[in-house]
């Protein structure tokens, strides 16, 4: 089953955010296989961010996702990694649909509230940067069969 790393930024955090947003992936029917709160280091933000290294907006963006905890989690379903970052809504607040995280709690770009992988790829990479294999749990949920 295809999987997905998602991330409640400091902002979020803040905000108190973090529990309206895992309740909507929840609710959405995808399932919670990994779920904790840290507080990422300088080294670990740039491997995270690695392809914006360079940008005029790497280094504001390393300060602010290491300024306070996060809460990471690892979600499975069908689909996940295209149905999150559209449930996400655009980079952009102002720009991201309303209704959507972004579009529903955010302004500001570099204040959008949640990090979520974009590719398989990337979501296999930043899975492993923060979760290890014994924090992700493989359990039944009975639900799936209404679910699917
Ligand atoms: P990006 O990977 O382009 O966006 P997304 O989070 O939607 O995958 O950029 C990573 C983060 O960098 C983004 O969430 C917010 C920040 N950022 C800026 O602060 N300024 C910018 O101009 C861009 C493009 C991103
Ligand atoms: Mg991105």
């Amino acid at each position: 089953m295809e999987r997905t790393y998602l991330m409640v930024k400091p902002d979020g955090v803040q905000r108190s955010l973090a529990g309206e947003i895992i309740s909507r992936f929840e609710k959405k029917g995808f399932k919670i296989i990994g779920l904790k709160m840290l507080q990422i280091s300088r080294a670990i933000a740039e491997k995270h961010y690695g392809e914006h290294a360079g940008k005029p907006f790497f280094a504001g963006l390393v300060d602010f996702i290491t300024s306070g905890p996060v809460v990471a989690m690892v979600l499975e379903g069908s689909g996940v990694i295209n149905a999150a970052r559209e449930m996400m809504g655009a980079t952009n607040p102002l720009k991201a649909a309303p209704g959507t995280i972004r579009g529903s709690y955010g302004i500001d770009t570099g204040r959008n509230i949640i990090h979520g992988s974009d590719s398989p790829e990337s979501a296999a990479r930043e899975i492993s940067l923060f979760f290890r294999e014994d924090e992700l749990f493989s359990y039944n949920r009975d639900v799936d069969r209404w679910i699917y």
